[in-house]
């Protein structure tokens, strides 16, 4: 990356998953990154997206290691306790569509609120977090996928709200929701062919080139691997 300066220290959350992990590969390989830290539920500290007290202890202990310049949260769920999207209104279940909300929603913006202190103030600084194209209400032609779409369509309304109070503070700050292509990972496994498929490695290749563009601004930006805007 060329917006952050030449040894920025980057922060990847949800290390563990597909496009986490690809993340910290590819901010590992970026010579101007000089250094990354990783957590998950893996790690040390550990977190859990349905534990708070577990993220402030985890920002608490991963504080020494930043300020960061880059934030990224690559958390997310699809399938919850064995049971994939919803493909009708007859198969909505109360408990599966808020623990949808528990993990896409309220635990991110739980993370934001703990990590977003993390950042370093006075200059250009980047909080992403792994959205959705499906959580785009005007993009929404299909229907279906009930709670992953509600999910990340309220995660993204989150990020905005954040964004805009996080301008008034810091204005050179940019928060972005990003949506990764459909790549390969056991979050889309069941649902779409590896030939279909994004590799984890090009899809954050993208991202990252994506986020090194944005400018500042007052409210997120939404935009997908290839730099194009998504519409909110
Ligand atoms: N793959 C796609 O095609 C695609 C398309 C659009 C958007 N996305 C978004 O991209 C993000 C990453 O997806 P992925 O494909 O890389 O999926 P993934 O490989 O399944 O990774 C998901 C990550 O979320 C973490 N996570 C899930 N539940 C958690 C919990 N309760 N507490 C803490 N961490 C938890 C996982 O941790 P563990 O390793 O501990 O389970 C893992 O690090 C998600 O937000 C997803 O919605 C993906």
């Amino acid at each position: 990356m060329n917006s952050l300066g030449s040894a920025f220290r980057a922060l990847v959350i949800g290390s563990s998953g597909a496009i986490g992990a690809a993340f910290v590969v590819a901010l590992r390989n970026d010579p101007a990154c000089a250094c990354v830290s990783e957590l998950s539920r893996h790690t040390a500290p550990a977190f859990s997206l349905e534990d708070e007290a577990s993220m402030a202890q985890a920002a608490q202990g991963l504080s020494p290691l930043g300020p960061f310049q880059l934030i990224i949260d690559a958390t997310g769920t699809l399938t919850i306790d064995g049971q994939g999207p919803e493909k009708h209104l007859g198969a909505l279940n109360a408990t599966a569509l808020l623990r949808s909300f528990q993990l896409n929603s309220v635990g991110p913006a739980l993370l934001l609120k703990h990590f977003t202190p993390l950042l370093e103030p006075g200059r250009r600084a980047i909080y992403a977090k792994l959205s959705a194209r499906v959580g785009s209400i005007s993009d929404n032609r299909k229907g279906g996928w009930y709670g992953y779409r509600a999910s990340k369509a309220a995660l993204n309304m989150l990020l905005q709200t954040a964004a805009i109070e996080c301008h008034r503070k810091q204005p050179q700050w940019v928060l972005a929701a990003l949506q990764p292509g459909t790549v390969r990972s056991p979050l889309s496994a069941p649902f779409v062919g590896t030939a279909d498929a994004l590799t984890p490695a090009q899809s954050v290749a993208g991202m990252l080139q994506a986020l090194d563009g944005l400018p500042a601004q007052s409210g997120a930006h939404f935009v997908d691997y290839q730099g194009d805007f998504v519409p909110w």
